[in-house]
């Protein structure tokens, strides 16, 4: 089936889906990764929330050409309500945006983080799909965010340096977050071969070692249509949706939708949010 008519026709009816998209090294594609996916689900018809928990240096903005007024410090300072934080992106996609170069919500406190759970509970009913972009790395913002949500998006390229970060994330996030299963993108690949090595030698040694389990998500090519698309401030699906990346990142998306999530949230958002609070609590009591 063609990928965009499959997408379409495994959306509805399911319940809401959190997938954050994550990575040991940084630079590897995760914002180019977490916008397009947005936008294809969105195109799709489904309602989607972005968080650009890229806490640093936020660009989820920029790629998709919107500019927030209002950033998440605005909610955890109680000043705005989180409703009017969401900027509107392409296709009605709604964006919560950490806003940029704020170093103090690189370091957000206990209270902070329950501030911003309970403010996103209050968001249960209004998305199908939340897209989360984090931050490189395993800092404690990012196991928060990636054990918060039910499937975790692991963009590795086939650089060795970046093969031994992914596996270091996948550690620090099954041993300290439970996340126990992740859908693994390898971004850019040469071959659908290099990208299935490089899957294979990550998936090897997890199986050895960590209390993990690794799906091939799919690979994307090095396309230089995304940085074209990055100047103009467009996403590359949007911008040049027959180009090879293009039509790879379809791909990924039917691949992640084919599959049920692997936990179900039966409770929604809020079952979540409560399980995250009750494992910080037992992690600070520790
Ligand atoms: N498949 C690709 N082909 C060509 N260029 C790409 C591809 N994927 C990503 N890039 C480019 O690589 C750079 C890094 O991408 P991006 O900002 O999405 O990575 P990131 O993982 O979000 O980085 P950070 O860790 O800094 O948040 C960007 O300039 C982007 O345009
Ligand atoms: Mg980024």
């Amino acid at each position: 089936m063609d990928p965009r008519e499959e997408i379409q026709s495994l959306l509805g009816g399911e319940p809401l889906r959190v997938i954050a998209v994550t990575s040991g090294k940084g630079g590897v594609g995760k914002s180019t990764i977490s916008t397009n996916l947005a936008v294809l689900v969105a195109r799709a018809g489904s309602r989607v929330l972005l968080v650009d928990a890229d806490l640093g240096l936020a660009n989820a903005d920029i790629l998709l050409g919107i500019r927030p007024r209002h950033h998440l410090g605005d909610v955890l300072r109680l000043e705005v309500p989180v409703r009017d934080v969401l900027a509107e992106g392409p296709h009605g996609i709604r964006v919560l945006s950490a806003g940029s170069g704020l170093q103090h919500l690189t370091q957000l406190a206990e209270l902070e983080k329950l501030r911003l759970l309970g403010a996103l509970d209050e968001l249960e009913e209004e998305f199908d799909f939340v897209i989360v972009d984090s931050p490189a790395g395993i800092g404690d913002n990012v196991l928060f965010f990636v054990g918060a949500a039910q499937e975790a998006l692991l963009v590795v390229s086939p650089e060795p340096t970046s093969l031994t970060d992914a596996y270091a994330a996948v550690k620090a996030l099954s041993q300290s977050a439970g996340v126990r299963h992740f859908d693994v993108l390898v971004n850019p690949a040469a071959s659908e071969a290099q990208a299935r090595e490089v899957f294979g030698k990550l998936e090897g040694i997890t199986r050895r070692f960590l209390e993990a389990q690794l799906s091939y998500a799919g690979h994307l090519p090095r396309d230089e249509n995304v940085h074209r698309a990055v100047m103009s401030q467009r996403p590359v699906v949007d911008a040049y949706p027959l180009s090879p990346v293009s039509r790879a990142l379809e791909g990924v998306v039917a691949n992640l939708l084919r599959r049920p999530p692997p936990t179900r949230l039966d409770g929604g958002l809020k079952f979540l949010w409560h399980r995250l609070m009750l494992e910080s609590a037992a992690r600070a009591r520790a």
